[in-house]
């Protein structure tokens, strides 16, 4: 009998239930809170930026700015080499983009801020998936106004399936959860109008309430059994480090890139704002009206949930009593090649923050701010893998995203990566303070790409590069040549 059961048989339940903040048993008609939003799925056509009255808490409605008209904007699921053609329309007063996070795109439809779609302007979006399967996203990026419009709702989730994934016995249907994690600053109103002062400039916008798929106090009613949650970290500069309320284990599947080579069991996973993780959890001791919370577990000095590091509940998940998916996970997941015998950095990206502003900037790669028409050209060559190395001078954390890749990482501080969220495909890694990390990127087409931190208020400050990926001496720009990473 386990501990609870023997306590419930003993007549004590609703003490424990009070005590225990970690198994709360009651009944499923009066769960408090909202029922976890499930986006609904894009069915092809068009997809409109606009200004849209939401209703976010129930009863009620919030003016945001969104992608399809909700918050988030609708899960698109495409086939790996299957074309995705979206005929987007800004209806926003400002300029915006589309940028299809993770997904190796020709620059062209990358959604660069020079793309910039003016308001009543409209772009077609249309590009081959090549991609491997795998929970990617989309959100605005125009200059200097990303942070703002992700932050007033703008992202949805982008999953691309293959025949390697669907071979797998994964959960399936309402068993594979879409978790789209966002905090937002409120401060006591119910608003999500974006005005960050200098201290959120400079360390990010760190909110003090946790949205679901655009879901406050989000409960999901699970059955008894395995469930894929496919976790994006969508706010704008918060860390989460996650993990149950009970300390049930659970195991990582998937990273930015898709599935790992086999699953991966911890207890905790961190998760910097534009990554994603594959978890697989097992709720099968879940039985009905009981609960089990994803929380974002404390760390550092955090004393009030503005700070990055505070702990926070991020969803409860609150058992069914009904038997679920019961089989075991696989043991194997999908084909990862090793990394191999890599060659010297090519190129080094030293992050700079400065606490007090130079010239109006906190942020800084190699001692520069994004300029729009100016680019490092590096004679990158399509198809050639090369080493980066990131290196952090100062304590803040920052999460390094390149576009137009997935990429590997190679060390951290000189040290073989172990985390298994550090294992697969990536296109976002975290730096922590005073860290270095080295990655092996490659590119599979030419043109003009960028580098930046995904703190969102990282980047609009300027904390973002321009490259060239050019075309080897004597081929066509563009020819899109095979690469030798072509195992993804
Ligand atoms: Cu998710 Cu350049 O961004
Ligand atoms: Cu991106
Ligand atoms: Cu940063």
């Amino acid at each position: 009998m386990k501990r609870r059961d023997f306590l419930r048989a003993a007549g004590i339940g609703a003490a424990t239930a009070i005590a225990s903040p970690l198994l709360r048993a009651r009944s499923t008609a009066t769960i408090e809170g909202n029922r976890l939003r499930i986006p609904r799925e894009w069915t092809g056509g068009g997809l409109e930026a606009a200004v849209t009255q939401t209703e976010v808490w129930p009863g009620e409605t919030t003016e945001l700015f969104t992608l399809g008209g909700i918050w988030p904007g609708p899960t698109i699921r495409v086939r790996r080499g299957g074309t995705l053609d979206v005929a987007f329309t800004n209806r926003l007063a400002e300029p915006t983009t589309i940028h299809w996070h993770g997904l190796i795109v020709p620059p062209a439809m990358d959604g660069h801020p020079k793309d910039a779609v003016a308001p009543e302007g409209s772009f077609r979006y249309t590009f081959d998936v090549a991609n491997r399967a795998g929970t990617y996203w989309y959100h605005p990026h125009p200059h200097e106004r990303t942070a703002a419009q992700t932050y007033r709702g703008m992202a949805g989730l982008l999953i691309v399936e293959d025949d390697e994934e669907q071979a797998l016995d994964l959960p399936r249907g309402v068993l594979d959860i879409p978790l789209v994690i966002q905090d937002r600053y409120l401060n006591g109103a119910r608003t999500l109008d974006y005005a960050p002062t200098s201290s959120q400039r400079l360390n990010g916008m760190l909110g003090d309430t946790v949205f679901v798929n655009g879901t406050p106090d989000a409960y999901h009613e699970v059955d008894a059994g395995l469930h894929r949650l496919r976790v994006l970290n969508g706010g704008n500069a918060r860390i989460l480090r996650l993990a149950f309320s009970d300390g049930r284990r659970f195991s990582i599947i998937g990273t930015d890139g898709g599935l790992l080579d086999r699953p991966y069991e911890v207890s905790e996973t961190y998760l910097a704002p534009a990554e994603r993780v594959e978890l697989l959890v097992d709720f099968s001791d879940l039985g009905a009206a009981e609960e089990s919370a994803l929380v974002s577990l404390p760390f550092g000095t955090a004393t009030v949930p503005e700070q990055q590091g505070y702990g926070l509940t991020v969803l409860r998940f609150v058992g069914t009593g009904a038997s679920g998916h019961t089989r075991p996970a696989p043991a194997t997941l999908a084909s990862l090649p090793p990394l191999g015998a890599v060659g010297e950095v090519a190129h080094t990206f030293m992050l700079d923050t400065s606490p007090i502003p130079r010239e109006g900037h906190h942020h800084r790669i190699n001692g520069k701010v994004f300029e729009m028409d100016s680019f490092e050209s590096w004679r990158l060559t399509v198809g050639r893998p090369e080493v980066w190395e990131i290196v952090n001078n100062h304590t803040m954390p920052h999460p390094m995203h390149v576009h137009g890749t997935q990429f590997r990482i190679i060390d951290r501080d000189g040290a073989p990566a172990s985390d298994p969220r550090d294992r697969g495909w990536k296109d976002t890694v975290q730096l922590d303070g005073l860290t270095s990390v080295r990655v092996l990127v490659s590119f599979d087409h030419t043109g003009l790409y960028l580098i930046h931190c995904h703190n969102l208020e990282h980047e609009d400050d300027g904390m973002m590069l321009n490259f060239l990926v050019e075309a080897p001496t004597g081929v066509d720009a563009d020819a899109n040549l095979p690469t030798e990473m072509d195992l993804r």
